[in-house]
C-alpha cells in the first residue's frame, strides 16, 4: 500500500513499524542527512488510512530538509508520524512512547525527533529515557521546553520583513493581520502585533479561543469559514496545511502570506499562483523556523538565549533575501527560497 508514495519520494529512508499493543503505525521519515541527521518532529494523530499517515510524513520531511537548510542549521530534514487509532493517554501513552523511543534509537542518530502535533515536552521525557536523540525535553528533563514561543517571535520577525518589503517600512503600527489559528504559536504572535499597535482579526475552529484573546488583546473576530476572503494586509495561516490552494487563493484579499503552519501550499504550483495574483508569500518553512531553531541552538550547539533569539532575528534576514532574489528575477518567492535550499544542500555534499 505504501509502493507508490516511496517509488516517488527523493528522501532517504523510511523506517515503518506496526505497533501491535496499541494498534499504531510508527512511521519514520528520514529526507536528507546531507546536512546533519534528520531532524524534526513526531506527530501523533488518527489518520483514514496508513497511506494517508506516511503521504503526511514524507512531506513534511521533506519540508524539514528545507527547513533547517534555509535557517542554517546543522541539521538533515527528518519527521515521524504515528498514526493511532484514537489519542491515547496514561499509561498507555507512556508505553507506546517508550516502544517507539526503542525505534528511534534503534536508526543510531540518523533521526532526532522533537514535539508536533499532540506530542508534548513530557511525551519527548518519556522517549528520552530510551533513546539520547530527542530535542525539547521539558527543563526538568534538561531540555528547553516547548518551541511555540520562538516560532511566534521568528513568524513576527517575518511579517516585520515582508511589511518593509511590501510596504516600504517594517511599522505594523495600524496594520491589519489575520491570523487563522490562536494556539500555541498564533496566540503570542497575536500578543507581539498587539504590543507593536497592528490591528488583530482573529479566527479559530474553537471560537471560545479566538473571542478570549480579541477581548483581551484588542482585535475583532471572523469565522473560520470567512478568514480566507476577509480583507486584511497580512494573512497568517497558524493552523493547518493546505490553506492556500487554487481554490482559496483567487479569494484572498491581503497583500502578504506570512504564517506558522506547515505545508501551507496544497501544491508547490501554488507559489506561482499567488505571485501571479500579486501576493507576497513568506514560504512557510522560511518563516515558521523559530521552533527548531530554539531546540538546535540551545540543546545541539550548547547556545544562551541571546544567540538563541539573534537566529530567530536572522529569519527576517533569509526572508529578505527570498523577496528581493525573487523580485530581481521575476520568480515566486517559494522559488526563490527553493534555490537558496539547493544551494546550501548542494556546499554541504
Ligand atoms: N508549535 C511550533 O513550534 C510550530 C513550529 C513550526 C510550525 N508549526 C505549525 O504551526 C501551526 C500551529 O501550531 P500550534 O503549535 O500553534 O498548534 P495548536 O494546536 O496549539 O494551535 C492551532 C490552533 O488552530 C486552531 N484551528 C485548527 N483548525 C483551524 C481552522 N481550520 N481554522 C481556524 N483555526 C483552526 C485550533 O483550534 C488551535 O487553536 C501548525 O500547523 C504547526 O504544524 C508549529
Amino acid at each position: 500500500m505504501f509502493e507508490e508514495l516511496l517509488r516517488e519520494w527523493d528522501g532517504e529512508l523510511v523506517a515503518v513499524r506496526y505497533d501491535a499493543p496499541a494498534r499504531t503505525w510508527m512511521l519514520v521519515c528520514v529526507h536528507s542527512t546531507v546536512l546533519g541527521p534528520g531532524a524534526g518532529g513526531t506527530r501523533m494523530n488518527v489518520y483514514a488510512t496508513p497511506h494517508d499517515a506516511l503521504r503526511d510524513g514524507l512531506r513534511l520531511a521533506s519540508a524539514m530538509t528545507s527547513k533547517n537548510a534555509a535557517a542554517g542549521l546543522p541539521l538533515g530534514g527528518g519527521k515521524a508520524v504515528l498514526a493511532v487509532p484514537s489519542i491515547p493517554t496514561g499509561q498507555a501513552r507512556r508505553e507506546l512512547f517508550l516502544r517507539y523511543g526503542d525505534l528511534v534509537e534503534s536508526l543510531h542518530g540518523t533521526y532526532w525527533t522533537a514535539c508536533d502535533m499532540n506530542t508534548t515536552p513530557r511525551d519527548m521525557d518519556v522517549i528520552g529515557g530510551r533513546c539520547r536523540s530527542v530535542f525539547g525535553k521539558t527543563a526538568e528533563a534538561g531540555g528547553s521546553g516547548s518551541s511555540a514561543f520562538s516560532t511566534a517571535d521568528g513568524v513576527f520577525h517575518g511579517i516585520c520583513a515582508a511589511v518593509a518589503h511590501a510596504f516600504g517600512s517594517p511599522s505594523l503600527e495600524g496594520r491589519s493581520v489575520l491570523i487563522q489559528g490562536v494556539g500555541a504559536v498564533g496566540r503570542p504572535l497575536a500578543e507581539h502585533l498587539a504590543r507593536e499597535g497592528s490591528r488583530l482579526i482573529l479566527t479559530d475552529v474553537d471560537e471560545v479561543r479566538a473571542k478570549e484573546a480579541a477581548s483581551e488583546l484588542g482585535g475583532e473576530v471572523v469565522a473560520p469559514e470567512e478568514a480566507v476572503a476577509t480583507a486584511c494586509d497580512v494573512f497568517s495561516p497558524c493552523a493547518t496545511g493546505g490553506v492556500l490552494s487554487a481554490e482559496t487563493i483567487p479569494r484572498l484579499r491581503c497583500r502578504i502570506v506570512a504564517g506558522a503552519a506547515n505545508n501551507q501550499l496544497a501544491e508547490p504550483r501554488d507559489a506561482e499562483l499567488l505571485h501571479e495574483r500579486g501576493i507576497l508569500y513568506a514560504p512557510d518553512y522560511v518563516v515558521n523556523a523559530g521552533g527548531i531553531i530554539h531546540l538546535a541552538s540551545l540543546e545541539l550547539l550548547g547556545e544562551d538565549e541571546a544567540a538563541k533569539d539573534a537566529r530567530v532575528r536572522a529569519i527576517a534576514d533569509t526572508l529578505t533575501r527570498v523577496f528581493e532574489i525573487a523580485a530581481s528575477e521575476g520568480i515566486s518567492t517559494g522559488a526563490a527560497a527553493d534555490r537558496i535550499v539547493r544551494e546550501r544542500l548542494a556546499a554541504g555534499r
